[in-house]
């Protein structure tokens, strides 16, 4: 079980291994799994493996409900966009069956090609390690078929470097967040779960004029970004035929504003200014 709207990432590994997906909608809060749909999908299907959630543009889902619903099926967190940050004030990463990190560049942890980690609960530990290195148990002694996924040395040093700054960054992005919420001539932005702390990995509103906005807003030098324009269970590769409300209104109107680390306060007021006459 996994949510459509996500990046193809996330369904991919999971048809690759051959497991057959049902496609959970998002809520309209903060994009993140609809628990509720869940629960109705958990009580038709009998035979579910596993259940994903994915933290959006780094707000964590609801994993305690989650969890609840879940029962004993092993809970994945996609925690791709969402390094560093907690729920209920626990760091992402420490709290569920699996965690999965993306490190490609355009993430808030990130280094100069693409990498990636997975936390796990020990009895998963072997198996992934092994996978990620063609199922090796000895230098030439491969006991299943795996993957070359290794991350190079070259990479896990600027990992190295990155770790020791991403909590600023983290608070850096709030920070912008904060003056966006207050500033911005809209109502549709993400507002922050209590138990939640965002790392605002993207900061996006849904806007009924995306296409105009997004061209007169390119045209006064403010690069906005639409993630994603598609959900997951209506790709191309997938055309599940589903109808998932939430994701298809979502994948409509969602638009993502500048937000990263080392933006200047003339820089932010100068996206609120634009986006404010122009929206
Ligand atoms: C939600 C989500 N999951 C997973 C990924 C993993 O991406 P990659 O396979 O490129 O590391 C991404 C990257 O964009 C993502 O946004």
């Amino acid at each position: 079980m996994i949510p459509s709207f996500t990046f193809i990432s996330t369904p991919e590994m999971a048809s690759k291994l051959g497991l057959e997906i049902i496609w959970a909608d998002c809520n309209k809060e903060n994009y993140t799994i609809d628990t509720d749909h869940l629960a109705e999908i958990l009580s038709l299907n009998k035979s579910v493996k596993a259940i994903v959630g994915v933290d959006i543009f780094g707000h964590t889902c609801d994993w305690d409900t989650i969890k609840d619903i879940a029962g004993n099926i092993p809970v994945v967190q996609d925690a791709a966009q969402s390094f560093g940050g907690r729920y209920k004030g626990k760091i992402n990463g420490t709290y569920n069956d699996l965690t999965c990190f993306s490190f490609y560049p355009a993430k808030n942890m990130w280094c100069f090609g693409d990498g990636g980690a997975v936390v796990a609960k020990q009895n998963y530990i072997d198996k992934i390690s092994m996978s990620r290195d063609h199922g090796r148990t000895d230098k030439y002694v491969h006991e299943f078929l795996g993957w070359n996924e290794r991350l190079d040395s070259v990479q896990a040093n600027v990992l190295n470097h990155m770790i020791t700054k991403i909590d600023a960054h983290n608070k850096d992005r709030r920070r912008i967040a904060s003056i966006y919420d207050k500033e911005l001539n809209i109502s549709t932005m993400v507002k922050t779960a209590d138990w939640c702390e965002n790392v605002y990995n993207q900061y996006t509103v849904q806007v009924r004029n995306r296409s105009s906005l997004q061209t007169k807003l390119k045209d006064v030098g403010i690069q906005t970004g639409v993630m994603w324009p598609l959900g997951c269970h209506a790709q191309p590769v997938y055309d599940s035929g589903d109808r998932l409300e939430n994701t298809e209104h979502v994948t409509e109107s969602i638009l993502s504003l500048p937000c990263w680390p080392l933006m200047t306060d003339d820089e932010i007021g100068y996206v609120i200014e634009k986006f404010n006459s122009i929206v």
